[in-house]
């Protein structure tokens, strides 16, 4: 594992970007893993400015999201799919039909986690995971559990998740109760994961993930058997 100290959320947001895009140049039909929260839209808003300044062609990339809100449609503001379109594919030259998010709205919940498991693997994988990490240590929204869970699955959100998540939306009470997310096994296929996190508050979470016991109670600890993990931290 690579740990990376930023000065700033301004600079971890470049030192991502910068990686990201480095990515996007090695290989130009790379599959993106990516993620949302807040502390992806400094590292979103960098790229958008490479792609306009021309540096780096998205045209060919193709892209799975990590996750969404059980309930929430597409066109539904909250929804992680909108999150996507607003802060970063309609900022680039990606091609919308190549980017994918879970639907948080199919009758059939635990197809769609399948389907969206058979969709990463046709597209052979994810060559650079983008991750956040959530105060109870969740990746995706892989909450604290008593197993780690391989694949794409339906999760009850942790009390800590709805209350961090509240911001977002009007009142707690439209926090969605669940959400659908990728699990383990495709995050920790990856070729590449890159772990970013930002405030002093994820200080404790990230040294539990990383310097602890890998148990399934703190979720983004799986990561530490992975080959090619980068964490970029920042205080501010
Ligand atoms: C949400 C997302 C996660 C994200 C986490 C941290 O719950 N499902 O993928 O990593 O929040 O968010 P933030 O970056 O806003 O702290």
């Amino acid at each position: 594992m690579k740990f990376v100290k930023a000065e700033s959320y301004e600079k971890l947001s470049r030192m991502a970007a910068g990686i990201i895009a480095a990515q996007v140049i090695l290989k130009p039909d790379c599959v993106l893993g990516l993620a949302t929260g807040s502390s992806p839209l400094g590292t979103y808003a960098n790229l958008a400015s490479a792609c306009k300044a021309g540096d780096v062609d998205f045209s060919a990339v193709k892209s799975v999201n990590l996750d969404e809100y059980v309930g929430l449609s597409g066109e539904d503001d909250q929804s992680y799919r909108y999150f996507m379109d607003t802060n970063l594919f309609s900022k680039i030259n990606i091609d919308r039909a190549n980017t994918y998010v879970p639907g948080g709205c199919s009758d059939d919940m635990e197809a769609e986690g399948k389907a969206y498991d058979e969709l990463i693997d046709s597209l052979g994988g994810i060559d650079l995971q983008l991750l956040g990490i959530g105060l109870d240590g969740h990746i995706g929204f892989n909450e604290p559990d008593d197993i780690f869970v391989g694949k794409t699955h339906v999760v009850e959100l942790d009390k800590s998740t709805i209350e961090a998540n509240a911001r977002f939306f009007e009142s707690i009470d439209d926090v969605p109760r669940s959400a659908i997310t990728m699990g383990m096994g495709a995050i920790m296929k990856a070729k590449k994961v890159l772990l970013i996190a930002n405030g002093k508050n994820k200080e404790d979470i990230l040294n539990q993930a990383f310097y602890g016991p890998i148990t399934p109670r703190v979720p983004a600890s799986i990561l530490q058997l992975h080959p090619d993990v980068t964490v970029i931290y920042s205080e501010n």
